[in-house]
């Protein structure tokens, strides 16, 4: 599904009973970014609906078992996610509304791999843009997003609501 991840990792689409193992991580996985407030935020930004209803364009990372395993993780032990969808709206957009990879991963090309898959998913179902966002104290992510060809905007003042302001990003794929 994912053929560009390391070694000892394999892709699938998330399933409903992924829902609570995919909340257990976000804590450790966002490092505690924004305190209280940020950590409710996020729960509230991943109800069990995208688990249901948007699983054929999301994915999930998990540790591979037996002889393909590292040794050091559980078998299925979750590793990374992305929660995206194709807009129902504008057919030339599609959008990723959440990714995470394990800390330990971090910078072996797990997050590439994931949007690499998204953007190929969206390209075949000919969206010519993937849009997200994040909050403006993600600054790992706008640098994340940037390395991967997307156009940052400005601060964006109460764009999700009041005191919830956002940095939007846009990728064309063309
Ligand atoms: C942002 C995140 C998804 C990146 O995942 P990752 O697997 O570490 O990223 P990759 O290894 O695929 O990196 C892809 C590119 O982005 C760059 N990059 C990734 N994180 C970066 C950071 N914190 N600062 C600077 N550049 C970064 C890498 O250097 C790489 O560039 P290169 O390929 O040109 O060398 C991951 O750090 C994460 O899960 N963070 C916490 C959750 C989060 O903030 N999610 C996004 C907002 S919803």
């Amino acid at each position: 599904m994912i053929d560009d991840l390391p070694e000892g990792l394999t892709a699938r689409h998330p399933a409903a009973d992924d829902h609570p193992r995919v909340l257990a991580v976000l804590e450790a996985w966002w490092g505690g970014l924004k305190g209280a407030a940020g950590a409710r935020e996020r729960a509230l930004l991943l109800p069990r609906l995208y688990f249901q209803h948007f699983t054929t364009t999301s994915y999930l990372v998990e540790h591979a078992d037996g002889e393909h395993g590292d040794g050091a993780h559980a078998d299925g032990e979750l590793a990374a996610f992305l929660v995206g969808f194709l807009s129902q709206t504008d057919p030339d957009a599609a959008y990723v509304h959440f990714v995470g990879v394990d800390p330990a991963l971090h910078g072996r090309g797990v997050g590439r791999a994931l949007y690499r898959s998204f953007f190929e998913l969206a390209r075949s179902d000919g969206r010519r843009f993937v849009h997200c966002v994040t909050s403006p104290q993600n600054t790992a992510s706008q640098a994340f997003h940037t390395r991967l060809g997307f156009t940052v905007s400005p601060v964006r003042p109460d764009y999700d609501g009041p005191g919830l302001h956002r940095v939007t990003f846009t990728r064309d794929l063309a």
